[in-house]
């Protein structure tokens, strides 16, 4: 019973992304399959990268997810990311904490041993995210390939591309707007937060010093004894390498845990509270923490349409041979 279940799940999934696809204006020449004839082996090269380097960190699934977001909201899903070099994007402050980089050089090294020239560093980053939310038990589905990877790499257009904690819910609501995807997309793609880490300083806006030189909350909207456990784990002055859990029930799980923490006012950074506090997406946030599937099939649409932001295709851009520099 069990199993007829999940498999139901898994066929509405599937028809779920293949419908979104079909309607997405951006699918350009993206298709299924793409690398059938120049490099059969593509996918299955990446995902084994993927679940040997997350077998080994389990903090890389969070870290190969996060670099997807960073990379399709700013110039495209076009490997502009992890372009290296001067005033590249990823020399970036806000940058300078994603990681991951090494698994996808390391899956391109193998992809150019198999087939040389044939697959995109910007492919490479979209499957990667995929097999990173599989490996810690999230939903698995087909995505489209066929991205070419970009030239211009320039950290000028980071910070007004990439979402703040101390957003407003209309200031995300416009920023992802201008990458095609709605309101639903935020709730379903910020659902990212229930795997993955942040430093003490990602979300030191909820607090300030007293006269007392002692730490105290600041935003109300925050459950007390949650924030005194993030007061203990980040002190004044600890190291800006220290970091916390993103969802502190369940973090090396992709489940829908990080609804419920937002209900239960256990949202890490602002901008995750907020979904609950705006009247415009809390019945979502409350529907997801009572329903997995449905976070799930909405994870596959709306991840579909994040892997398809302003995509290069055909003639556009190029095949890096190294995925950290231009041909
Ligand atoms: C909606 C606005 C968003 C804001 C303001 C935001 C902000 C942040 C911040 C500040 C961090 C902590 C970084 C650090 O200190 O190391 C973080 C982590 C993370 N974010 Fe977001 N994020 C947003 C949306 C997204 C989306 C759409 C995704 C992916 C689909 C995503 C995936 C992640 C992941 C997986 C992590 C953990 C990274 C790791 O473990 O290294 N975020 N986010």
């Amino acid at each position: 019973m069990a199993t007829s279940a999940s498999m139901e799940t898994k066929i509405t999934l599937l028809v779920a992304v293949l419908l979104a696809f079909a309607a997405s204006p951006s699918r350009a020449s993206l298709s299924f399959n793409f690398y059938a004839t120049s490099c059969p082996a593509a996918e299955f090269i990446v995902s084994n990268t993927v679940r040997s380097a997350s077998s080994s960190d389990p903090t890389i699934p969070g870290k190969l997810l996060r670099l997807l977001f960073h990379d399709c909201f700013v110039e495209g899903c076009d490997a502009s990311v992890l372009l290296q070099g001067n005033g590249t994007e990823r020399s970036d402050p806000a940058n300078t904490s994603l990681g991951g980089f090494s698994v996808i050089d390391s899956a391109k090294r193998e992809l150019e041993i198999f087939c040389p020239g044939a697959v995109s560093c910007a492919d490479i980053v979209a499957l990667a995210a995929r097999d990173a939310v599989v490996m810690p038990g999230g939903p698995a589905f087909p995505i489209p390939t066929g991205r070419r990877d970009g030239r211009i790499s320039n950290a000028a257009n980071v910070r007004p591309n990439i979402a703040d904690t101390s957003f407003t819910m209309n200031e995300m609501i416009k920023l992802f707007k201008s990458k095609g995807l709605s309101l639903d997309d935020l709730v379903t793609l910020s659902g990212a937060h229930t795997i993955g880490s942040a430093h003490c300083n990602a979300f030191s806006d909820r607090f300030r010093m007293n006269s007392k030189g002692k730490l105290t909350l600041i935003d109300k909207s925050l459950d007390s004894s949650y924030a005194e456990d993030l007061m203990k784990k980040c002190p004044l002055g600890s190291s800006a390498s220290k970091t916390v859990d993103n969802d502190p029930e369940t973090s090396f799980a992709f489940d829908n845990q990080y609804y419920s923490n937002l209900v239960a006012h256990k949202g890490l950074f602002q901008s995750d509270s907020v979904l609950l506090e705006d009247g415009r997406t809390r019945a979502k946030v409350e529907a997801f923490a009572t329903d997995q599937e449905s976070f799930f099939r909405s994870w596959g649409e709306s991840f579909l349409k994040l892997t398809a932001v302003r995509v290069k295709t055909d003639d556009e851009g190029e095949i890096r041979r190294s995925c950290s520099f231009a041909n």
